[in-house]
């Protein structure tokens, strides 16, 4: 972020940082969202906390917030009815904002227990050979949203393969997401390159989501890990 920062601020770029997924986590001791000039964070059901839908941005630029206010509502101005930009209809209910509230109190326990998902994940896959595991730098927090791996050509089956074999066993896994550079609907948009982007291509090809639910217990994750090492066995 220091880099895209110094970047942004060299040819007067903003940097809207996509923080989705990451309510809490922390990069050399500042919370992300506040990392650049706007932080987005999602409240989709399957987030860290949620309002069922929605999201938030987050900026320290009042202007900004100004704007974003505005943008949210319609952008009416005055008079009203009167709009000098074309705006949204953005609200989030009052109903989802208490929801919100409610959650946002109990962020610290679900972080705590997303980190001892991850925790246990990591010791019992530990001697898998194959399998990158996610770890967590020492200028880092993660607050382990999923619990993402990746399927490497020292492990005996591919990683659609081991999502195949889980989900025969009633384990259900997700993919890491697409690239920007492969999606269609970029690709066909005018001023599309075709760019090289060799590291996101083969995340996209190895990476795989683990059950992740902050309340999974010690049996359920045994259970998974246990499969995924009989996997690499039988082949
Ligand atoms: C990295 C990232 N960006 C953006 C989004 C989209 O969030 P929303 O569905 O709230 O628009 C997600 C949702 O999974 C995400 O993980």
């Amino acid at each position: 972020m220091d880099r895209l920062n110094e970047i942004a601020r060299k040819h007067n770029l903003v940097v809207i940082e996509d923080c989705a997924e990451a309510h809490g986590a922390k990069c050399r001791g500042r919370v992300v969202g506040g990392l650049g000039d706007m932080g987005c964070f999602s409240f989709y059901a399957n987030k860290v906390i949620t309002t069922g839908e929605g999201g938030m941005v987050v900026t320290n630029d009042l202007k900004l917030a100004e704007r974003l206010r505005s943008l949210r509502n319609l952008a009416f101005t005055s008079p009203r009815y009167w709009h000098e930009h074309a705006g949204f209809n953005f609200r989030m209910t009052g109903y989802q904002a208490a929801f919100g509230v409610a959650q946002l109190k109990k962020i610290d326990a679900v972080i705590d227990k997303k980190r001892s998902v991850a925790q246990r994940y990591s010791r019992a896959l530990a001697g898998v050979p194959g399998l990158q595991l996610p770890t967590q730098k020492d200028w880092a927090f993660n607050v382990y949203w999923m619990y993402a791996l990746t399927v490497g050509p020292d492990y005996p089956l591919s990683r659609d393969e081991l999502a195949a074999y889980l989900k025969a066993r009633g384990i259900d896994t997700r993919t890491f997401f697409c690239p920007m550079n492969q999606q269609p609907c970029l690709q066909q948009r005018p001023g599309y390159r075709k760019v090289a982007c060799p590291v996101a291509d083969e995340l996209w090809e190895t990476g795989l989501y683990l059950p992740s639910a902050p309340n999974l217990s010690d049996e359920d994750i045994k259970t998974v890990c246990d499969e995924i090492a009989r996997a690499a066995r039988h082949l």
